[in-house]
């Protein structure tokens, strides 16, 4: 695992986009895509670049179940309004959380990722460690799955809503075991807030309790830190 620190976010996110270039330029074709704070600026450099992405393909993490595409808090909407709109990608798939049928639609979507296999992979991380939405005690060997949201998640996405009892409860998310399958991984962190996950999920055992930590079994993935979200590195 590498680690890269930087000094702030706005410097953490333009390193992000260096990898996203070298990428793209080396012929890489699809990227596996989050939302959350955490890559906002990364996206917005991306939109105020020259890449070119009309031929790149990519592919969310995660949606919450029952939230229309219009809602502004639903993860299609966040992926327009901060990227595609402005960079389109020769095609985008994100989960549908508004389908009748979710269990199809997981299916759906896991077979997506097979016909895709992502070369590139962005991830945000939750402060009880969680990635897409793969909360604590998910197994390793999910594939995408209907997620049942944790409190202390609902608690941190509040921030989003209106009121906490707006946010949903459950969400499909692509399982550990697809995010696994990724060539390469990027995750970012940014914030003292999210100093102790950094430190459980690099330093800590592998466990399910800590989903980001199976991270340190794959063999390319670079950290993107701040230097709040890195301070924890250093304590015993
Ligand atoms: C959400 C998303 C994750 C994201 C995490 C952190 O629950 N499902 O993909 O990484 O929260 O969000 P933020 O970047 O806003 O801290």
């Amino acid at each position: 695992m590498k680690i890269i620190i930087e000094e702030n976010k706005q410097q953490a996110s333009k390193k992000i986009f260096q990898l996203f270039r070298e990428e793209i330029n080396s012929g890489s074709k699809v990227f596996g895509l989050a939302t959350g704070s955490t890559p906002e600026d990364f996206y917005k450099l991306v939109t105020e670049s020259d890449l070119d992405l009309t031929k790149s393909i990519s592919i969310n993490l995660d949606e919450y179940v029952g939230l229309k595409f219009s809602d502004p808090q639903s993860y299609h909407y966040f992926m327009k309004e901060h990227l595609f709109l402005k960079k389109p990608f020769a095609e985008s798939y994100l989960p549908n959380g508004l389908s009748s049928n979710l269990e199809n639609e997981t299916k759906r979507y896991d077979k997506i990722i097979t016909e895709n296999p992502i070369d590139w992979q962005i991830l945000g991380i939750g402060r009880n460690g969680h990635i897409g939405f793969n909360e604590p005690g998910s197994s390793f060997n999910s594939q995408t799955h209907i997620a049942d949201l944790t409190e202390s998640t609902i608690k941190a996405n509040a921030r989003f809503f209106k009121k906490e009892s707006d946010v949903p409860k459950k969400a499909i998310s692509m399982g550990i075991a697809s995010i696994m399958k990724s060539k390469k991984i990027v995750l970012a962190a940014f914030g003292s807030e999210k100093a102790d996950a950094v430190k459980k999920f690099i330093m800590g055992p592998i466990t399910e309790n800590v989903p980001a930590s199976i991270l340190q079994k794959h063999q390319d993935v670079t950290v993107v830190l701040d230097e709040q979200a890195a301070a924890a590195l250093n304590e015993k």
